[in-house]
């Protein structure tokens, strides 16, 4: 028969619009009348005289239809009249509500109708799940009722037993989505309210609300339940589950020295999550020594996902609270107050935390523009030139600066977001350290900017950057001294370690552009002379200071030519008496002769005609 699903499909068509949801069934079911032969022109006494009965139900199961069609519509008259009221100044009152109610109690009076008749199952002919479900909507329907009447206790008896039905079909049937949305969407929070009403403390979780309130007298019930799903309405096991949940769930939750009592199960849940997640997350960080940026960053995701779960829980209690008017002085409207700023607090710091992962090591302060994605380091131990970094371009490494420069600017806006949180204006000594982690925030941004300068030849304006950084880490060093356990995961906390790293890379940073940008002033001032000679090697200039640079191009001559090399005369003087010159013989052997003809009287020799260059030598 799938009654639940008749249901469900036919208010999905209408996209939760009540008043188009009636429109719908009002054709619907004229359909059915024509359908089953039944004359519409005689409507009230069609109701008290031709109920449906079982037998008809085993004869078509249209009358199931007619049935859950005539209930569904009453209901979304109720529903389309109260949307409608809704912004009425004194709320829904008088006459209006009566006429919501009768409705109600009308679609009500139907589903326990179709209820009855399907349970006489002999002349029905219906399955024992068409039972089940038929109590389920129900148990809905007669829920609603009570919620307007505010008759609470029977409002929750009537919702639990939908609950427990749900919760058993959920599990042994293959389509539980359609359960399970229910639950979610209408029964639970249905359920929550009541409880509250009932002033039921908010630790209590729905399960264990709705397994109290059960109905155990109806044995039908219980023996289908129980056969479907066990667990639904096993009660010591129930309540040992419940005792092992408040015993694990954390009761009360820090905040700046304060401690404070969690008011409500949602947030406690949440928070147990956020506790676990921090715990794995510290241990990821821990063993793992060297692992990507990137990939870090995605074991973020666990604590970001339950901290904003246990910002949702507490918002929503807050707004629960408020929607009951529970004065802002009232001790429950307090802590969720500060139980609101812990959560939030907690939130933003691990975002700020992603974000420092994601800037890489030392939050992005050193000169690294190299990217490892996990890809790129398997294809470099591929290549095998660890060694050699590629070198990036130009245009790769303003990007990742620019990069870096975004992700500082999202901590930025997370640190104004922290301090604007409800009681932390207040907290001095919480604003002053924000501020000086805002400080070294901004001072990595600067850095980061002046490191695009510097790239693109702008040095002045790098170092002004780079002096404005340094001051500012000055300033934020004697705030931000408590210290952070070594290898913990990043968050909004950052070390003393952190700021002494900036500060001794900013100062060096300073002086090295200090002295780049004199250079330049000085080359500026006194521009060098053109080069001399461009063609002389380096070798023969090695006297000269290179202020226009060394062309590496032209160190030495090569191949070299051979030049011509000044010798001493005066070794040629001494090779002059052995070597026989062609000129120098005949002059000697003449001179002989002459002696010879001038006779044997020895006459000193003549100054000779040859002689060395200094005279000597002979
Ligand atoms: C609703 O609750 C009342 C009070 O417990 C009970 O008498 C009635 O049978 C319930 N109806 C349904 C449909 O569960």
């Amino acid at each position: 028969m799938d009654i639940t699903k008749f249901v469900v499909s036919g208010r999905a068509q209408a996209f939760g619009d009540n008043a188009v949801y009636r429109g719908q069934l009002s054709r619907r079911l004229l359909k059915s009348r024509k359908t089953l032969g039944i004359a519409t022109r005689n409507r009230g006494k069609y109701q008290k005289k031709d109920e449906v009965t079982a037998e008809q139900i085993r004869e078509n199961p249209e009358y199931v239809r007619l049935l859950l069609l005539t209930s569904e519509r009453a209901w979304a008259h109720a529903m389309s009249m109260r949307t409608a009221h809704m912004a009425d100044a004194k709320g829904i009152a008088g006459r209006t509500r009566s006429h919501i109610i009768s409705r109600i109690e009308k679609a009500a009076h139907t589903a326990e109708h179709l209820v009855s008749i399907l349970s006489d199952s002999e002349d029905s002919g219906a399955k024992s799940t068409d039972i089940l479900e038929a109590f389920a909507y129900a148990g809905m329907m007669r829920g609603a009722a009570n919620f307007e009447k505010q008759s609470w206790e029977k409002c929750l008896k009537n919702y639990s037993v939908s609950h427990a039905i749900y919760s058993a079909l959920k599990t042994s049937s293959a389509d539980g989505e359609t359960y399970k949305d229910l639950l979610s969407e209408i029964i639970d929070p249905s359920i929550q309210f009541a409880a509250y009403q009932l002033k039921t403390p908010r630790t209590v979780p729905v399960h264990i609300i709705a397994r109290k309130a059960f109905p155990t007298s109806n044995s039908f019930l219980v023996d289908e339940i129980n056969e479907r799903d066990p667990s639904v309405l096993r009660q010591e096991d129930a309540e040992s589950k419940q005792e092992a949940g408040v015993e694990d769930v954390p009761k009360t939750l820090a905040w700046r020295s304060r401690e404070v009592r969690i008011e409500d199960a949602a947030i406690a849940l949440a928070w147990k999550a956020t506790l676990a997640a921090k715990e794995a997350l510290t241990s990821k960080v821990a063993s793992s020594g060297s692992i990507v940026p990137k990939e870090l960053a995605g074991a973020y995701d666990d604590i970001l996902t339950a901290t904003q779960d246990a910002v949702d829980a507490t918002k929503q209690a807050l707004d629960e609270l408020r929607g009951e008017n529970v004065p802002q002085t009232d001790p429950r409207m307090q802590s969720l107050q500060i139980t609101r700023t812990a959560v939030n607090f907690e939130m933003i710091s691990w975002r700020v935390g992603r974000n420092r992962v994601l800037t890489g090591p030392h939050d992005g302060a050193l000169e690294d523009y190299a990217e490892l994605s996990k890809r790129e380091l398997k294809k470099r131990a591929k290549a095998k030139d660890e060694n050699k970094p590629r070198e990036m371009k130009l245009k790769q490494k303003l990007n990742k600066l620019k990069e870096r420069v975004a992700l500082y600017d999202g901590a930025l806006q997370n640190l104004e977001e922290a301090k604007a949180l409800p009681g932390v204006p207040a907290d001095e000594e919480l604003t002053q350290r924000l501020e000086a982690t805002e400080k070294y925030f901004t001072a990595l941004k600067a850095l980061s900017i002046a490191r695009s300068h510097a790239l693109t030849g702008n040095r002045r304006n790098a170092l002004a950057l780079l002096a404005h950084a340094h001051t500012l880490v000055q300033t934020s060093t004697p705030i931000l001294t408590s210290p952070t356990t070594p290898n913990s995961p990043l968050n909004i906390q950052v070390s003393p370690t952190d700021l002494s790293f900036l500060e001794s890379l900013l100062d060096g940073q300073v002086q090295r552009f200090r002295a780049l940008v004199h250079i330049e002033k000085k080359l500026e001032e006194n521009p060098p002379k053109s080069r001399v000679h461009p063609s002389v090697p380096l070798i023969d200039r090695l006297h000269e200071w290179p202020a226009e640079g060394v062309d590496l191009e032209n160190l030495v001559e090569w191949p070299p030519k051979l030049p011509l090399i000044p010798g001493k005369p005066i070794f040629l003087d001494v090779a002059w008496n052995y070597i026989d010159y062609p000129g120098r013989r005949t002059e000697e052997v003449e001179e002989k002769k002459e002696e010879e003809e001038k006779g044997e009287a020895a006459k000193p020799a003549p100054a000779p005609q040859k002689r060395g260059w200094f005279g000597f030598g002979r």
